[in-house]
């Protein structure tokens, strides 16, 4: 089935996918066509500013009162919230992982879902986790809303296909889709698994950055983001629908499909990105600029360019800067960087850092180019080149990240990760040309 999206971001989009069930010239008509039940669903306060006010009207079949029921308590243990403060052993430190191996038994996209870290506080609508998922079961009859955040899906490997509330999304790696908090939704792989990453973002939804200088152009522009037409199923069958809500789950059985609505309007919706869209901004003369420059959006907080968390690329791109060491410096840094390759190679990273794994650099904790990074990019014949082959990402927040248990013990934890960089030698020998020697580049 041809998908079909409208372009742009934060909208005030409307879409039916019957003709007529739609009301036009108000929201709520004393009877709608169809029979359906008209509800306002609020991502905002009703009072937020205009700029962040956010709400949908949805038309459907039944009202969401219909998809509840006496819910029950369900463990999951994997899908960790903050505050959490996992017992274990692992002392502070760089940390990198090698990716997740695939499942070998089947699994659902909630079940298959592993948090790596947690931050800030849910209860106070402050903060993010970074999970991965790995799964290879379709939720057929299986649905789920997260009250606790928006989520940004990346795969990794494997498409993902989500059935929303208000249609039906589809992405590939090296594109990025916002569930926002509460929507329901059913996950499939359309290729059969289906691997990657995903930030649930606590706080104020994800923004566009200011481009400040930089212009009304370049970087992600609004009109690549994509949010897709209405769509429904009319489905009575046994159906359970799972919710996280202050980092419980609950689990409640249905007669029927809850993505029951024939049509919408509003600015409160899902959205997908091909992050081959970005229009990367960055230095054509000299020196590596900060890498806030590839941010695609922003959640703020309430401090001004302090964000609860930054959704970062680093997508191929030209390399051209002069007399300048290219890849990201050595770095110590009061926000935490979490960061995943979605394919090929990092540019400070000559080696370990692979497709799926994940490597974490809390507040304050120094890192930078490896070894063998540092010596090829100090010595290099600086030619314009162009990075191929490579997509990073970060999600970089400003509460510390704390580590999960499940991170903590995980067998595909590097112990070696640190070593990386135990080959950088002393050049200092009191002259100003320092000692670039064989002997210490080695
Ligand atoms: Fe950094």
């Amino acid at each position: 089935m041809a998908l079909h999206y409208m372009p742009g971001f934060g909208n005030d989009f409307e879409t039916e996918s019957l003709p007529g069930a739609l009301p036009q010239g108000q929201n709520s008509p004393q009877r709608c066509a169809y029979g359906l039940y008209a509800e306002q669903l609020s991502g905002s306060p009703f009072t937020a500013p205009r700029g962040t006010n956010e709400r949908s009207w949805l038309y459907r079949i039944r009202p969401s009162v219909k998809h509840s029921g006496r819910f029950s308590p369900v463990k999951r243990e994997h899908w960790k919230t903050a505050p959490n403060l996992d017992d274990h052993e692992l002392p502070i430190g760089q940390l990198r992982w090698d990716p997740a191996p695939m499942p070998t038994e089947p699994v659902n996209f909630i079940d298959g879902i592993r948090t790596m870290t947690t931050a800030g506080d849910v209860h106070g609508q402050i903060g993010m986790a970074a999970h991965i998922y790995a799964f290879n079961r379709d939720m057929e009859d299986d649905y789920f809303f997260n009250a606790d955040g928006e989520m940004l899906l990346l795969p990794e490997k494997g498409k993902l296909n989500i059935f929303t509330e208000m249609g039906i999304i589809e992405i590939e790696p090296s594109e990025v889709c916002v569930i926002p908090r509460g929507m329901m939704i059913k996950v499939s792989a359309p290729d059969g698994e289906a691997r990657g990453y995903i930030c649930e973002n606590y706080g104020a939804k994800f923004a566009l950055p200011d481009r400040g200088p930089i212009g009304a152009n370049c970087l992600a522009n609004p009109r690549d983001f994509k949010t897709p037409v209405a769509a429904f199923e009319d489905k009575e069958v046994p159906c359970r629908l799972h919710v996280k809500w202050c980092g419980k789950f609950y689990q409640t059985t249905l007669d029927h499909s809850p993505l029951d609505v024939i049509a919408w309007h509003g600015n409160y919706a899902p959205y997908k990105y091909d992050l081959r869209t970005f229009s990367p901004v960055g230095a054509i003369l000299f020196d590596h600029p900060d890498p806030s420059i590839f941010t695609v959006l922003t959640a703020p907080s309430g401090e001004q360019g302090t964000a609860n968390v930054d959704f970062v690329i680093f997508p191929p791109r030209w390399l051209v800067a002069e007399h300048s060491f290219r890849p990201p410096w050595y770095h110590r840094n009061i926000m935490s960087e979490f960061m995943g390759l979605v394919y090929g190679q990092y540019d400070a990273k000559e080696e370990g850092f692979v497709p799926g794994g994940v490597s974490l650099h809390n507040m304050m904790l120094p890192h930078g180019p490896d070894t063998k990074g540092f010596n090829k990019a100090s010595t290099t014949e600086l030619k314009p080149q162009r990075l191929e082959n490579t997509l990073a990402f970060m999600f970089e927040t400003r509460f510390p990240q704390h580590l999960t248990r499940f991170a903590a013990d995980a067998p595909y934890l590097q112990e070696n990760y640190a070593d990386c960089w135990s080959g950088l030698r002393k050049r200092f020998d009191g002259t100003p040309e320092g000692d670039w020697s064989e002997e210490v580049m080695k």
